[in-house]
């Protein structure tokens, strides 16, 4: 990459494919005229929100980034496009039965986001899967009966099943999924006690498995589910307390993020098979629940890597509607409803992190040690010969000089560990070493091919973003699993990005920095930057976080929740701010560690009125002291000092 950046040279598009836009965004994303990242709520490309215009109005109306935009219009889109996909497969393949997802609200549990969820999925009949006491409580605080019909899945106990047993009593439209054969006991047991007849689902486990990181969840040694031997089991408990009935629907999960289309086959035709022998059976199961696993193509690369997947929702669609018809009419067996809870797919794309950045690692001027090794009359021996690589290195010299180079760092180390090298020598042997590299990178441009041990030599160049967010909070899963989430700036995209960067977060943590990005041909180890002017705002966006980043979030360094603003496009105004959730304030990440802000400023002042009585502080300086403590603790957890805009 070149220092100088080629404006004249540059367009949108060529922004667009570098970041690989149009692979992952789902025509929701685009660069506009003005280069700035756009997001589009509708179908109609016209209807468009300029993210680089939204955050500078919201930086105008004292909203500090981080900011966690969500756009309620993107979730309303995403379940049209699902319902819609799984209608037309079921138009083509002339399925008998119908389809519905059932959102799993563990994936983002947000009140707002659930609520939209379940309003915008009314008229696709839209049910809720839940999957703990908490979720279940959630669930019922937005359904008003059996207008959002829901799953229940996950762990129970005694009071998870009585809820359930009483919600049914008084008409929620309310499935409980065993999952084990000892919650069957129990919930038998309540359902006696109570004279209450529940809907049942039972999930069976599967010996087929998904692909990725989450292919542990299907398989023998899955954690849920029944073995057929436990199935067996099921029904005959069932049979000896007339409960058989009660059974509508089958369930089965695979893992989250499936990658490969022919593991999704295999574990539908493993399903269905189940499905029809208990319907043969005489098990009246109504609703065949696919579980979750339909991916997200993260990286745009639409392969089997676990940040993609190498296939489309239609042909997940398709080869659902297919499979399932295929074997059901092959055993002479009424087809099944088709319920899938496809929580990724719905949410990842509603929501984008957007950010400034604070500064770069060289953002600060490097000493020019070239008039002092002009004047110095003998440089010791090691900048020397650094210095004369840097004069002499060429095309031909170029593997022997950098071998050289190497050696001389390393020696420059050792040296001044022993005492033979100065501070200042060692600083010009490491300026010495920065002009040889870009000289390197220059040379390499120009040869083909280029030695083997060269070929990663540009990210030498790459330098470090320091961006004001934490990655633990934000992105969880780019630590914790090293998934991989479009990052790009939102604006200054006809301008060419002329440095490769690598984006650290503000923890104190090394693992707060990513260095595999979406690039151009598949992963990146560095993203394309611009220069930075340190008095005008420069953002990134970090897209497709909509899925589990919310709640798995935690708060290292006592980095809170972002602000977050909820918005919606509008015909007029070009958008509307629904809602605006005010992030952590300082005391509320330190309360979940028990400090208790009064407490807090008690104690410093008690400690300070010694220092006063002692005349060691003066009051001036004491009460200065505990008002800066207490305008901290109701201030945000993140960096605030640079949003020019507002
Ligand atoms: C039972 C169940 N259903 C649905 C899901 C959601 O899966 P996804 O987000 O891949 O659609 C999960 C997540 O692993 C799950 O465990």
């Amino acid at each position: 990459m070149n220092s100088e950046p080629h404006t004249a040279r540059w367009s949108i598009n060529d922004s667009a494919k570098i970041y690989s836009l149009d692979n992952w965004g789902a025509h929701l994303f685009t660069i506009n005229k003005n280069g700035n990242v756009c997001i589009h709520p509708s179908s109609n490309a016209k209807q468009s929100i300029d993210l680089r215009i939204l955050m500078d109005d919201l930086i105008k109306r004292k909203i500090k980034p981080p900011i966690l935009l969500r756009f309620m219009d993107v979730l309303q889109r995403r379940i049209a496009f699902i319902y819609q996909v799984f209608k037309n497969a079921i138009i083509e393949n002339n399925y008998p039965k119908k389809y519905q997802t059932f959102y799993p609200i563990k994936v983002n549990q947000q009140r707002q986001v659930v609520e939209a969820i379940a309003s915008y999925g009314k008229r696709y009949n839209i049910g809720l899967e839940v999957g703990s006491k908490p979720e279940l409580i959630a669930a019922i605080s937005i359904s008003t009966g059996n207008d959002l019909p829901i799953i229940c899945n996950g762990y129970k106990d005694n009071e998870y099943i009585e809820t359930v047993l009483y919600a049914t009593k008084i008409g929620y439209n309310i499935t409980l999924v065993v999952e084990k054969l000892f919650e069957l006991e129990k919930i038998i047991a309540l359902s006696r006690q109570l004279e209450i007849m529940p809907v049942l689902g039972i999930r069976v486990k599967l010996s087929s498995k998904g692909t990725g990181k989450w292919s542990t969840s299907g398989g023998e040694d899955a954690k849920f589910g029944l073995r057929m031997s436990e199935i067996i089991a099921a029904i005959r408990m069932l049979e000896e307390h007339n409960m058989v009935p009660c059974v509508k629907l089958m369930h089965s999960h695979i893992g989250s993020q499936i990658t490969k289309i022919d593991k999704i086959k295999t574990s539908l035709i493993e399903a269905t098979r189940i499905y029809t022998e208990l319907r043969k059976m005489g098990i009246g199961i109504e609703y065949m629940d696919i579980g979750g696993g339909m991916g997200v193509d993260y990286d745009g690369s639409k392969s089997s890597y676990f940040s993609s997947v190498n296939y489309t929702i239609e042909e997940y669609a398709n080869d659902v509607i297919f499979q399932i018809k295929n074997i059901c009419d092959e055993a002479g067996v009424e087809c099944p409803h088709i319920i899938s809870e496809s929580g990724r797919a719905t949410v990842a794309h509603y929501s984008v992190l957007v950010t400034n950045i604070l500064n770069t690692e060289t953002q600060c001027a490097m000493p020019d040690f070239e008039g002092q090794l002009a004047h110095a009359e003998k440089p010791v021996p090691t900048v020397r010969k650094l210095l004369d690589i840097y004069k002499s290195i060429d095309r031909h010299s170029l593997r022997e000089d950098y071998h050289d180079t190497q050696q001389l760092m390393l020696e420059t180390v050792n040296l001044f560990n022993l005492g033979y090298l100065t501070l200042n020598d060692r600083a010009t042997a490491e300026w010495l070493y920065s002009k040889i590299v870009l000289k390197i990178s220059t040379i390499l441009e120009k040869i083909k091919p280029v030695p083997e041990e060269l070929q990663n030599f540009n990210l030498h160049l790459r330098q470090t973003y320091f961006a004001n967010f934490s990655l633990f909070q934000s992105i969880p899963d780019s630590w914790a699993i090293d998934q991989i989430f479009p990052i790009m700036p939102i604006q200054r995209l006809n301008e060419k990005p002329d440095v490769m960067a690598s984006i650290a977060d503000i923890t104190c943590d090394s693992d707060g920095e990513i260095t595999s990005f979406v690039g151009q041909h598949g992963r990146s180890k560095y993203l394309p930057m611009h220069k930075i002017n340190s008095s005008v705002d420069y953002f990134i966006g970090f897209f497709l976080i909509g899925a589990y980043q919310e709640i798995l979030g935690d708060l290292h360094n006592l980095f809170g929740d972002t602000n977050a603003v909820h918005i919606t496009f509008n015909n007029k105004t070009g958008y509307m701010i629904d809602t605006v959730i005010n992030g952590d304030a300082t005391w509320e990440t330190l309360k979940y560690v028990q400090y208790k802000g009064p407490e807090i400023l008690k104690n410093v002042r008690s400690n300070l009125e010694k220092d006063v009585a002692a005349k060691t502080v003066s009051i001036e300086e004491s009460s200065q002291f505990i008002e800066r403590l207490d305008r901290m603790l109701l201030g945000y957890t993140y960096l605030v000092d640079k949003t020019e805009t507002g």
